[in-house]
């Protein structure tokens, strides 16, 4: 990669993130809900972790391989679904090549800005991932799309609750990008030639369309309709969830479980795993970090199911971490947004690439040979860390 757009740390990508995006569109990336409480404590929890490492005894070669949902992945990170669509032209197929020249999967939103077809032609090891949204005949239609097109499995998200009291300003995705809109950005933009250029050259201004939420035979419905009828679809019942599971039949995964009971439930309805996540800040703020959530999960279930995590993940030891605490793998949101923002593809590899080598560094010194050697033993838990949700008996809620 050229040394003028190498980044070494996702800090210094996020720094880059934000001198090179429009102000609104940064804020998109970065926005969590009401206080933040959350979003903060998601990254800051991995920093109450320590490591007890060996003096001597480390492995020469180490093996990051795994599998998530039947798919062989080169390291234990995988992409989440993210639907910020103004970050990079080429978005998500961007996203999808790099993760591919990586090994590894990708998660691709429903509100993605790229349609699935051309995605899946960039990186064939993709899950879709569903928001319940018009109700189950809506949501089968565009299953039935996801699998025609080849998606390997599923990821359905729950846990969104339409929160706007954000402290911070809500993202201000404009209705429609006509004439009226571009000159109204236009003082944020002018001051970010680089990202202006960037979409310049497509002669087309970023999609606010959501493609793969079109109904049969018709264009994909504007971002703020789609959400409109996501606002106005009853949310879903663990009957739904079995439902679709079994509509589906392949490798199926419910995002956002920080329960024990819930995480119980989802293996009752027949998910083949759970991703412990709070949506990166993005649902109900105070709710504790995802990786205090995550060992009472993983006790209770990833022997029957995989348990991943995701929610502030940005470092290779932050991955160690979770693994250590029993996570199978984990995705990434905000790193990768702020990788490709800063750089397009190469920016995303360079972060997938940045996390490989703290993995790498973290399991040398550890003196294990393999991702599959960590156990809790290799870290550091504080008395109070941990927050088993869901289990009364236990002390948590
Ligand atoms: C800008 C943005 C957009 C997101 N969009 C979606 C989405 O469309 N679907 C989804 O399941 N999760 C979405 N998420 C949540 C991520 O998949 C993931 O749970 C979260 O980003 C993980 O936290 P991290 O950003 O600290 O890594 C979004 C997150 C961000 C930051």
């Amino acid at each position: 990669m050229a040394r003028d757009i190498w980044f070494e740390t996702v800090a210094v990508a996020q720094q880059r993130a934000k001198r090179r995006l429009p102000k609104s569109v940064y804020a998109a990336l970065v926005a969590a809900s009401e206080k933040g409480i959350t979003v903060a404590d998601n990254v800051e929890a991995f920093s109450e972790l320590g490591f007890a490492p060996h003096v001597v005894g480390a492995v020469e070669k180490r093996e990051l391989a795994t599998t998530v949902m039947g798919q062989d992945i080169s390291l234990p990170v995988i992409i989440s679904p993210t639907g910020v669509q103004a970050v990079h032209p080429h978005g998500e197929v961007a996203v999808a090549r790099a993760a591919a020249a990586r090994g590894t999967a990708m998660g691709l939103s429903s509100f993605a800005s790229k349609p699935i077809e051309d995605v899946i032609a960039a990186n064939p090891k993709l899950f879709f991932q569903v928001y319940w949204l018009g109700g189950r005949d809506a949501i089968a239609e565009r299953v039935e799309r996801a699998r025609a097109a080849g998606a390997v499995g599923l990821i359905v998200t729950t846990d969104w609750t339409f929160s706007h009291g954000r402290d911070w300003g809500s993202p201000k995705i404009p209705e429609r990008m006509n004439l009226a809109t571009i000159l109204r950005l236009s003082p944020q933009a002018v001051t970010r030639p680089g990202w202006l250029w960037q979409w310049g050259k497509t002669l087309r201004p970023p999609n606010l369309q959501v493609p793969n939420q079109a109904r049969k035979g018709e264009p994909g419905p504007p971002f703020f309709a789609a959400y409109g009828e996501w606002m106005g679809t009853p949310p879903p019942t663990w009957d739904d969830i079995a439902w679709l599971r079994e509509l589906w039949g392949g490798p199926f995964m419910l995002k956002g479980v920080m329960r024990v009971d819930d995480a119980k439930r989802a293996v009752d309805a027949g998910v083949s795993a759970i991703s412990v996540s709070n949506h990166g800040g993005n649902n109900l703020d105070g709710t504790p970090a995802a990786i205090r959530a995550l060992p009472a999960v993983a006790d209770a279930v990833g022997d029957q199911i995989e348990v991943l995590l995701d929610g502030g993940i940005r470092r290779g030891s932050d991955v160690v971490k979770a693994l250590a605490l029993g996570a199978r793998a984990v995705m990434i949101g905000r790193a990768y947004l702020w990788g490709l923002a800063a750089a397009g593809q190469p920016g995303v590899e360079n972060v997938l690439d940045i996390l490989r080598a703290g993995i790498d560094c973290a399991l040398m010194g550890l003196g294990h040979g393999s991702v599959h050697d960590l156990n809790a033993d290799d870290i550091v838990v504080p008395p109070e860390f941990a927050r088993a949700l869901g289990v009364p008996a236990a002390g948590g809620v």
